[in-house]
């Protein structure tokens, strides 16, 4: 949450810092602002709301041009979605200027040792203090022993901050150089010809180079226009690794379609096939190379623990399926958030798989660190390389689903199914309780399943129309079973977020336990059926809960595979998907549900990029 961008170097740094905004608008869009150095001054615009409402104040009111710049797009946690709590914050001087992501834990103390010294502050937030703060270190004033030095400011100032924070500065006296802190929430370095760029995520200015440099933990890094300077906080020189983006601007952009989430949707097929790219051999057996844990540990693992946050957890519950069919172990799921607050089980021969697109969700990254302490190995699966999460972590498997700009995930979420299946198969052909047939079986229906996410693709229309017809409704039920269950809360948590309905999934057999209540007549229930072929028992009892909500005036919604009948004439309206084995449903039956959160979005006339109150990477506990 919230994105950074800071640049210097011969363009205009105002227009590299805005384009670099508009890619990292997914990361918050309560408000954002802009600072460059020009003319020996600094001049700084920001603007509560979307970046459209700063693009409108700097048309107004143009800030002069001039080659270094940082910007900010933000994400409110202290302080309401403001104009004077935006982003950049300014020293009283107007000399520094400071933008942040994250929260500063003590800054309330910082606050009032600042006021005492008869400073004043002008916003809410927690990030103003870091302007003064620096300011003071800079001049030599106080504890401060910058003098003069912005990234030795920077590092004393970390020094006294406690919390998670990244920081971007600039200083007047110094109009050639921007400088970064890292601690917790990501920090990447562009590396340019002549120029340089700091941002949240290289989104931010691939447009401009795609050679990067991710910043470590507890690391500050001065950035001018022919060098990059990586220290730790006490000053000591960093290792630093330049890489190559594989992925270029278009990658990043709509595409043709209207938003981006489509865009991720019909991307599905491609991702779920790069997902499973280099990780079969020729005999159809796993060769997961990330996953650097010893095969001798991999059999000696008695426990697997899976966390993740919103849709991460939905597919961490569906992995534990998995695990448990192919390998045998016990495997609990586990949210992310309220992992590390009960007493889990957890020791040397505990694998804990740590689930999470952006690689910065503060809660799972928490949790990961609270396992590892407790000795536990823990295998991240991450689709963005080099964040944090799959850095913490003793191995990683890259989803490999391309950036995912849409703040409700989609591709990302099919990805880390298939991810999830690899290692459990990968387990159980390691620790030999999936025999090689089965392997290879597995490994081959996962292999036609992008040609499946196809399929589904092509007869949405319905699903659409359906949607349409439904956007005056104030709820909507999802139900499943088994693996179909996580599937339905992945369904309801879709619309809430993007339609702003009323919507809950259930284990369909809870329905009589208490929910059915609130089914009432024209209520639309959306019905995820497992296959008849393999799960005869579970397949009737899900029948049986279609007829029940019927029963009681439900619009039935049912997602059954080709050639069930059985549902027929209980499902007004039938959504057909291909036939696939029960574990690997999910991944067919939960595209319908996408396409539908979708346009009923669409149909509401919300903002289904950029749902309300939401952000993409959620850096804060
Ligand atoms: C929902 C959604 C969120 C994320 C959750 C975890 O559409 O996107 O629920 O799944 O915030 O994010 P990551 O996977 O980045 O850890």
């Amino acid at each position: 949450m919230c994105g950074i961008v800071g640049y210097v170097g011969g363009q205009s740094a105002l227009d590299v810092v805005m384009a670099g905004l508009k890619r990292l608008e997914y990361r918050g869009y309560d408000s954002s602002g802009v600072a460059v150095l020009a003319g020996g001054g600094l001049a700084a615009a920001k603007r509560a709301g979307k970046l459209v409402n700063l693009e409108k104040e700097l048309a107004e009111r143009p800030l002069p041009a001039g080659g270094t710049g940082i910007g900010h797009t933000r994400w409110a946690t202290h302080g309401g979605p403001t104009d004077a709590n935006a982003h950049p914050h300014l020293d009283g001087a107007g000399r520094v200027a400071v933008v942040h992501n994250g929260i500063i834990e003590n800054f309330a103390e910082l606050r009032a040792e600042l006021l005492a010294q008869g400073r004043e502050l002008t916003s809410e937030t927690d990030s103003e203090v870091v302007a003064h703060l620096l300011a003071e270190s800079f001049s030599g004033d106080g504890d401060g022993d910058g003098r003069g030095d912005l990234a030795e400011a920077m590092r004393r100032v970390c020094g006294r901050l406690e919390g998670a924070f990244t920081l971007v500065a600039v200083h007047a006296d110094v109009p050639d150089v921007v400088v970064g802190a890292r601690r917790n929430s990501p920090l990447v370095v562009g590396v340019g010809e002549d120029e340089s760029f700091l941002a949240s995520d290289v989104s931010a200015f691939i447009a401009h180079t795609r050679s990067a440099i991710e910043l470590g933990q507890d690391q500050v890094v001065e950035l001018r226009r022919d060098s990059v300077t990586v220290t730790d906080f006490a000053g000591a020189p960093a290792d630093v690794r330049v890489y190559h983006v594989d992925w270029d601007a278009s990658a990043a952009e709509k595409g043709g379609y209207d938003h981006f989430m489509l865009k991720e949707i019909a991307e599905q097929p491609r991702a779920v096939a790069d997902t499973l790219l280099g990780r079969v051999d020729a005999n159809g057996m796993l060769t997961l190379d990330e996953v650097r844990i010893a095969a001798s540990v991999l059999r000696e693992v008695d426990k697997v623990v899976v966390v993740g946050c919103g849709t991460a957890f939905h597919a961490a519950m569906v992995a534990k399926y998995a695990v448990e069919h192919w390998t045998g172990l016990p495997c609990e799921t586990e949210l992310a958030s309220e992992f590390r607050y009960r007493d889990p089980i957890l020791d040397g021969r505990t694998l804990v798989i740590a689930i999470s697109q952006s690689g910065e969700t503060m809660d799972t990254l928490m949790a990961l660190r609270h396992a590892r302490e407790q000795g536990a190995k823990v295998l991240a699966i991450c689709n963005t390389n080099g964040s944090t999460i799959p850095r913490e972590s003793d191995a990683v498997l890259y989803t490999h689903a391309g950036p995912e700009v849409a703040v409700a995930s989609t591709k990302a979420f099919l990805t880390q199914l298939v991810a999830c299946y690899l290692v459990a198969l990968y387990l159980g052909q390691v620790r030999g309780s999936a025999r090689g047939d089965e392997v290879r079986d597995a490994v081959g229906e996962l292999a036609g399943i992008s040609g499946a996410v196809q399929e589904v693709l092509a007869t949405m229309e319905p699903v659409r129309e359906l949607a349409r017809s439904l956007a005056d409704r104030n709820t909507v039920l999802f139900l499943g079973r088994h693996v179909g269950y996580p599937v339905a809360l992945e369904g309801a948590l879709k619309l809430k977020e993007l339609a702003y309905m009323h919507a809950e999934g259930f284990a369909a057999g809870e329905l009589k336990h208490g929910p059915i209540a609130l089914v009432e007549d024209g209520t639309p229930v959306v019905v995820v059926v497992p296959p008849a072929r393999e799960q005869a028992v579970l397949h009737g009892k899900v029948v049986s809960n279609i007829q029940e909500v019927r029963a009681r005036g439900a619009r039935t919604v049912v997602i059954a595979e080709e050639g069930d009948e059985e549902v027929v004439p209980y499902a007004d309206h039938l959504v057909r998907v291909p036939r696939t084995p029960t574990l690997l449903q999910p991944l067919v039956t939960t595209v319908p549900l996408q396409v539908f959160a979708c346009e009923l979005a669409t149909a509401r006339g919300n903002e289904v990029d950029q749902p309300r109150n939401l952000a993409k990477s959620v850096t804060v506990e």
